[in-house]
């Protein structure tokens, strides 16, 4: 359906000086309210800003009241011959740099993925070949509602980029969990995101990139297995981000649920061991990022059968062996070669002294480290919090969603690749 060129770009997220015009479809959620005050802070921005209100957005603000905010007229109806005359629906895709659904519902989301045109808002997002932000607000039980997961899906491997949703207390009294709408600075922040993006930005053509994602399984019996909570969305959304900015990757991925990215050469591996020798068969790489949560330790015999429960008087003792450090092997066989090794730091206390021990013990050029303790919701979510460790000292990144997080990282090591390759180079 619709491609968009990829986020990010050469020279970072910040060079983002020129108006640009964005076309914003409002979506009928009670989060619509947020607009008026994101399109006043568009605007003060110098951004030029056009909206389309679906029927059910109108219930919640008026179009009034937008209108006034954007000095222009609103459309509403895809079959309104005024509006058709004076500027059509295939115009309105046109004329933008980038079109932003937001509130997204579960029902626009759904008419999206599915490919409608029944209304001007979906028959908008039909027709562009614009870059496109999709910023979700629904219940959370729609949210987590299997068809929600599978549209959602559908629409990234389509190219559609989205942010949130947040976590939080929803206006239905005592329901809280994923769904909120994103505040408008993180929604403003995305926005902006996408124009950092010349269409030729590709500033990983011709590197290699090499990812590890998701949990490791390691086996006790044929039916039982050592695992973690990691559901692998960061490491997919690293691999997924590289990509688009031109990269050869690879993604070395444990057992996870989630689809695999489009446009990266995915090796399927169950245990710790054996992510190793993936990950040896993928090099050289020329960036090297460790998102998996490996298991420290195996089962030193994995019974051939399954172990049984009756007719033993004990609980049986599972002797282990330490698993090979994948992160720290790898580091050390670089040579000489201009190469980024990033790994991660998951804790749940003392977050950074934790990280800073890594990044020395490990021999990574960067850590990210975050807390993945229960409250957090980070293990398995959709948001991250990071703070990112170099030998220039440590960054805390607000919260965002992981696909921003992958973006920002991504982005970050192309420029620094690029500085290592010119600095070999004189
Ligand atoms: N890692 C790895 N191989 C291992 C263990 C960890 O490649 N056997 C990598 C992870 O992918 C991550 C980094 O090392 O990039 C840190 O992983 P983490 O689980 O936080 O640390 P551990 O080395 O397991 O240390 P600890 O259990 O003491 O926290």
């Amino acid at each position: 359906m619709i491609k968009s060129p990829p986020l990010g770009s050469s020279s970072g997220l910040t060079n983002l000086a020129s108006a640009k015009r964005i076309l914003l479809l409002i979506g009928g959620g009670i989060a619509a309210y947020k607009c008026l005050d994101l399109i006043r802070r568009l605007r003060e921005r110098g951004h030029h800003v056009r909206v389309v209100m679906t029927k059910a957005a109108q219930q919640f603000v008026t179009p009034l009241s937008v209108a006034a905010l954007t000095n222009e007229r609103v459309f509403t109806d895809l079959f309104d011959l005024d509006d058709e005359r004076e500027i059509g629906h295939i115009r309105l895709a046109r004329d933008a740099d980038v079109i932003v659904a937001a509130p997204a519902t579960a029902d626009l989301i759904a008419r999206m993925a599915g490919g409608h045109a029944d209304d001007l808002a979906t028959a908008i997002l039909l027709a562009t070949d614009k870059p496109v932000l999709v910023a979700p607000a629904m219940n959370p039980r729609m949210w987590l509602n299997p068809a929600t997961r599978r549209n959602v899906e559908q629409l990234k491997r389509d190219g559609v980029h989205f942010v949130g949703p947040a976590v939080g207390e929803m206006a239905e009294r005592g329901e809280a969990g994923p769904g909120r709408l994103v505040e408008v600075p993180e929604l403003l922040a995305a926005i902006e995101s996408q124009f950092a993006i010349p269409a030729e930005g590709k500033p990983l053509a011709g590197c290699r990139v090499l990812v590890t994602s998701g949990p490791t399984h390691e086996p006790i019996d044929p039916v039982r297995y050592i695992a973690n909570r990691s559901s692998g969305k960061q490491g997919h959304e690293l691999a997924a981000a590289a990509a688009r900015l031109g990269a050869d990757v690879t993604l070395v991925s444990g057992p996870v649920s989630i689809a695999a990215p489009q446009g990266v050469h995915v090796v399927r591996v169950s245990t710790a061991e054996e992510m190793l020798g993936a990950v040896k068969a993928a090099l050289p790489a020329d960036l090297a990022i460790f998102a998996a949560a490996v298991a420290d330790w195996r089962v030193s015999t994995p019974n051939t059968s399954k172990i049984k429960k009756s007719g033993s008087d004990a609980p049986p003792e599972l002797t282990l062996t330490e698993n090979p450090d994948i992160l720290k092997t790898i580091a050390q066989l670089r040579k000489g070669r201009p190469t980024l090794v990033v790994g991660f730091a998951a804790e749940t206390n003392d977050v950074l002294a934790h990280a800073k021990k890594k990044l020395k013990s490990k021999g990574a050029d960067w850590i990210v480290a975050n807390d993945v303790s229960s409250r957090t919701g980070i293990m398995g979510g959709e948001h991250n919090a990071i703070h990112l460790l170099t030998s220039e000292g440590t960054e805390s990144w607000p919260e965002m969603s992981k696909a921003e997080v992958a973006t920002k990282i991504v982005t970050r090591a192309a420029n620094h690749l690029a500085t290592l390759k010119r600095a070999a180079a004189e």
